[in-house]
């Protein structure tokens, strides 16, 4: 069985409560339970972590490395958040693991303000789905098994 990892930066962990006008009403939990099911619909095994810290995000792409070398990895789904605008260390991980990743965001980042217009995950990722709310996170993982693996179910 193959592992996707889900992967969330700074600041979702207040998801249903942050500008719930933007990031909509549903928490982290009701997120994870999303990509559960979409998992389980490929058997897919999951793992999904939320941390504010940049480091911590680059260990898990670190150890999604280590399963892409193992021939375990299915993909990775990376909503980085503001570290999407930021972050160099970010997209060297990605590069140096050359690791399938698709970017995520629950809000059309394009339709915000010009800060959040560029991402340093965009040109190292695989595909980026952004403005389709949570159910983002399950249209990811179906790309995921579909498209990236070449699943048919
Ligand atoms: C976000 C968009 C980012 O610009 C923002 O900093 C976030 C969340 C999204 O999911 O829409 O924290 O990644």
């Amino acid at each position: 069985m193959k592992t996707v990892f889900v992967l969330n930066g700074p600041n979702l962990n207040l998801l249903g409560l942050r500008e719930p006008g933007i990031y909509g009403a549903h928490t982290l939990a009701d997120v994870e339970q999303l990509c559960a099911k979409a998992a389980a619909r490929h058997q897919l095994a999951l793992r999904f972590h939320q941390s504010n810290h940049e480091g911590a995000l680059i260990d898990w792409l670190h150890e999604a490395g280590q399963l892409q070398r193992q021939g375990e990895l299915a993909g990775v789904v990376l909503n980085a958040a503001a570290y999407t605008h930021t972050s160099v260390a970010l997209m060297d991980a990605i590069k140096g693991a050359e690791l399938p990743v698709i970017e995520l965001h629950i809000s059309n980042v394009h339709a915000r303000e010009a800060f959040r217009h560029h991402s340093y995950i965009a040109p190292v990722a695989k595909a980026v789905i952004c403005g389709l709310g949570v159910q983002g996170y399950s249209i990811a993982i179906d790309a995921v098994a579909q498209v990236l693996l070449g699943q048919t179910t």
